[in-house]
Order: C-alpha cells, then sequence, then structure tokens
C-alpha cells in the first residue's frame, strides 16, 4: 500500500481508519468539511477540506486530488450521516442532500478512482454500507434507500473492476460507538457489547489489505453482540 484516501477522515471509523494506516506507516490523504477534531501530528497526513454533498464539485476536486496524489491505491469511501424519522417529516432539500451524500458523492467519487486504479492495475476501495443497507426498517427509509444502492453499486463495480486488479468490500456495521449519534436522538446504551467500537474496523479493513490480491472479500457484515438503545429524549422522537 502506497497512499489512501479516506473520506470522513475527521471522526468516528475513518478517522479510526486513518490513526491505523498512519501508525502503519501508509501516507492518508484525509476528507472532510472540519479537519480541526482531528489533527495527528503526522508529516503523512494530507487534510483536504471538502463538503461531498455539493456533488456538482466533485469531479473536479477528486481529478486535482489523483493528480497530486498519483500513488494513491486505497479509498475509503466513508463520509455520511444518519437522520432518521418517518419519510412525511423529510424535506425535498433534506432528502436531496442526504442522498448527494450519502449515496451520489460515493459513486462520483469511485468513478474517477476506479478509472485510475484500472490504469495501475490494481487498488482497494472499502465502502462504508451499513446492516440498513441489509435490512430496511420503520424511521430509516433514506438512510435504507443510500445503504441499499451502495451495496447493489458495489456488487456491480466489484465484477466490472476485479479482473482489472481492484477489489470492491463493503462493510456493513450495525452501531458503531461514533460522534454519527451526537445529532440524533439516540445512541447505542452504554455496555460495550452494545456498540462495534471503530478501531475493531480498522483493524478488519487494514488486515484485509495483507491478504492476497487474487482474493476478493464482498462484504463485511458486523453486529455488537446486544443492541440496546438509550434514547436521548424520549416523548419527543418523531412517531
Ligand atoms: N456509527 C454507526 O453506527 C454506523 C453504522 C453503520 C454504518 N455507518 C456509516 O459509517 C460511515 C462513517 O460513520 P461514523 O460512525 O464514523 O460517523 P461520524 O463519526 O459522524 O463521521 C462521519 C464522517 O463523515 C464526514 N462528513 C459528514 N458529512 C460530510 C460532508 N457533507 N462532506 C464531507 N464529509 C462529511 C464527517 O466529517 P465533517 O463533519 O468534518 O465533514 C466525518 O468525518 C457513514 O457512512 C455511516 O453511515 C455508521
Amino acid at each position: 500500500m502506497k497512499a489512501a484516501l479516506i473520506s470522513g477522515s475527521s471522526s468516528g471509523i475513518g478517522r479510526a481508519i486513518s490513526e491505523k494506516f498512519l501508525e502503519r506507516g501508509i501516507r492518508v490523504i484525509g476528507l472532510a468539511r472540519n479537519h480541526s477534531k482531528f489533527k495527528p501530528d503526522e508529516k503523512n497526513y494530507t487534510p483536504i477540506e471538502a463538503d461531498l454533498s455539493k456533488v456538482k464539485r466533485l469531479p473536479e476536486l477528486i481529478k486535482s486530488i489523483l493528480k497530486e496524489n498519483p500513488d494513491i491505491d486505497v479509498f475509503v469511501s466513508g463520509a455520511g450521516y444518519g437522520d432518521f424519522k418517518s419519510l412525511e417529516n423529510f424535506s425535498s432539500p433534506q432528502i436531496e442532500n442526504f442522498i448527494n451524500l450519502n449515496l451520489v458523492s460515493h459513486i462520483i467519487l469511485c468513478r474517477a478512482i476506479v478509472a485510475h486504479m484500472k490504469s495501475q492495475g490494481n487498488g482497494d476501495i472499502f465502502i462504508l454500507g451499513s446492516e440498513a443497507g441489509v435490512i430496511g426498517k420503520k424511521k430509516a427509509t433514506l438512510y435504507s434507500a443510500a445503504k441499499f444502492g451502495l451495496r447493489g453499486f458495489a456488487q456491480a463495480l466489484r465484477n466490472e473492476a476485479g479482473p482489472a486488479g481492484v477489489r470492491v468490500c463493503l462493510i456493513n456495521p450495525g452501531m458503531v460507538r461514533s460522534p454519527f449519534f451526537d445529532k440524533l436522538g439516540f445512541e447505542p446504551d452504554g455496555l460495550e457489547t452494545n456498540a462495534i467500537e471503530t478501531e475493531d474496523i480498522a483493524k478488519i479493513v487494514f488486515d484485509f489489505l495483507g491478504t492476497r490480491q487474487g482474493t476478493i472479500i464482498d462484504e463485511i457484515n458486523l453486529s455488537p453482540a446486544s443492541k440496546s438503545l438509550k434514547f436521548k429524549k424520549v416523548g419527543k422522537l418523531d412517531v
């Protein structure tokens, strides 16, 4: 591995993967809106500020990133957020913004990156899906729409790019303890069995990279051992 582009590097899962890669000597180019949350004292880390929901700007952005960092051979497509409520409570702009970030931005970035990796003859793409991309549940209409979309996208792209040496792996976690829940009305309850730790995902991603290039791990489904939730504002939640 030479260099990794990680979207959502400033927090949670992307941050843990960035830390793991840096620790193992892999150069990281991090994409997020606000890098003040994660500032590793590392010459190997390059933060790039970008709002990935502004999808019209993405082709130019990724073109310049690849031009300046032609050695990128790993892409972790992780930027995303959750919003859970009944469908009728989303406005049209909210729906557009949500799908733009959680689905469209991943596709546009992968489009340029997969072409780049195919021309190099190798590369690894990890896409952050979710258990909500495997089963749809109430209040998760948009989240599941984006994550089911990513799952189909990853399956098709894997078949398309595999023969050219590019591996596409979809990661489908259940609840992961991270700032993902900061703006939500619930979070995993305190017991450590109620959530996956971000470091677990970072370890899995790093270990995957050490496998023989000819083998692809299509999808990784992870669950916490128990699934108790803590509601932050009981009575005020949308029902
Ligand atoms: N936590 C869970 O339980 C869980 C479970 C399954 C799947 N996932 C998925 O895992 C991924 C990462 O989640 P996480 O738990 O690590 O959440 P997190 O701690 O909230 O991190 C989200 C990351 O995405 C970035 N991001 C959000 N909006 C962005 C935008 N408009 N433009 C650029 N970057 C943006 C954030 O950076 P800035 O805010 O600085 O822009 C941050 O780095 C998401 O795709 C999520 O759906 C999470």
